[in-house]
């Protein structure tokens, strides 16, 4: 069956990204464009389509195409008043006159969680597929969202480190990376519901094979070896991962939808003057299929004060 629409589609940075042109994502989708966007999507990782106004509903079953949503936490107390399944990222404060919060409010603080380099979910024991993202209010300078390809990452790791990460388990924890940020962010009710998980280290995709290094924000310590020299680790392949060269950013324009591979893709956000200007984006995510490592809770090893495992001296 021949797509009904005619994708244009234009790849954005060496490393990932594509504008997707050519479609009307808050219209049903045939199944011929639906098989075309993801098979743009499963090669560039992030896909740009520009003026999509979409409902929530719209968003909604857009996203659903790919299969289940998630359905989000609610850990900064508003995130999701609209639809469990749709995350509200907003600095205006409904509970006092829809005045702009600045990032002294403790909901920005929490939010600004999404400014360090992260992959969606990945401390749930399933992590997201895929994120979409809606532009409904941009500022007119900063808030900007930054993408980089995990497989690019890969790819151009030495042989020998390769070697040394295939296999590996990495426990990610919200608590950990929360607790980079400032302390008391989740309250105890909270924490005990979000034990720490196994994620592999290296994933595959499903469809065409290419591998990624699985890294981010929560990942916190890699199984196995000593903690000291599992963060240092973390910490170079982040540092390798996140060179400005193979950094794509994406300058919001009002109604952009912006879908990623959380499979292969850490994203972050960029502050903007909050006290100033609105910033209003939906979020709906995709879940992933299943576990990436079993079992995919890990035990609670934790001291979470200090943050470091039991059994390791540092
Ligand atoms: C997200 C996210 C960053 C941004 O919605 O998952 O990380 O730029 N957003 O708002
Ligand atoms: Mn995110």
């Amino acid at each position: 069956m021949a797509p009904t629409t005619s994708l244009t589609i234009t790849p954005l940075h060496p490393c990932l990204g594509a504008r997707v042109e050519g479609v009307d994502l808050t219209a049903p989708l045939d199944e011929a464009t639906f098989r075309a966007i993801d098979s743009a999507f499963q090669t560039h990782s992030v896909l740009v389509f520009h003026d999509q106004p979409f409902t929530g509903q719209q968003q909604m079953a857009f996203s659903g195409r790919w299969g289940p949503l998630e359905t989000t936490i609610n850990a900064s107390g508003r995130e999701n008043r609209l639809h469990p399944q749709l995350v509200d990222l907003s600095n205006i404060d409904p509970d006092h006159d829809d005045r702009l919060m600045g990032w002294n409010d403790r909901r920005m603080i929490y939010q600004s969680g999404n400014q360090l380099w992260h992959t969606d979910s990945s401390f749930k024991p399933v992590p997201a597929m895929s994120s979409l993202l809606n532009g409904r209010e941009v500022p007119p300078e900063g808030g900007e969202t930054e993408f980089l390809s995990l497989r690019h990452a890969w790819r151009t790791l030495p042989e020998a480190t390769r070697r040394r990460l295939e296999g590996r388990v990495v426990v990610h924890s919200i608590l950990y990376s929360r607790s980079t940020i400032a302390p008391g962010l989740l309250d105890p009710d909270q924490e005990r519901g979000l034990p720490p998980v196994r994620q592999a280290l290296v994933r595959a995709n499903p469809v065409n094979g290419e591998k990624a290094v699985y890294l981010g924000s929560h990942a916190w310590y890699i199984e196995g070896m000593p903690y000291v020299e599992s963060r240092r680790l973390l910490d170079d392949l982040m540092a390798h991962a996140t060179r400005p060269e193979a950094v794509y950013q994406h300058r919001w324009r009002r109604w952009d939808a912006v879908m990623w591979d959380n499979r292969c893709v850490l994203h972050r956000g960029r502050p903007w003057d909050a006290a100033r200007h609105k910033r209003v984006m939906r979020r709906t995510t995709v879940a992933g299929e299943g576990p990436t490592a079993e079992p995919p809770l890990a035990a609670r090893t934790a001291a979470w004060a200090g943050i470091v495992p039991e059994g390791v001296g540092i």
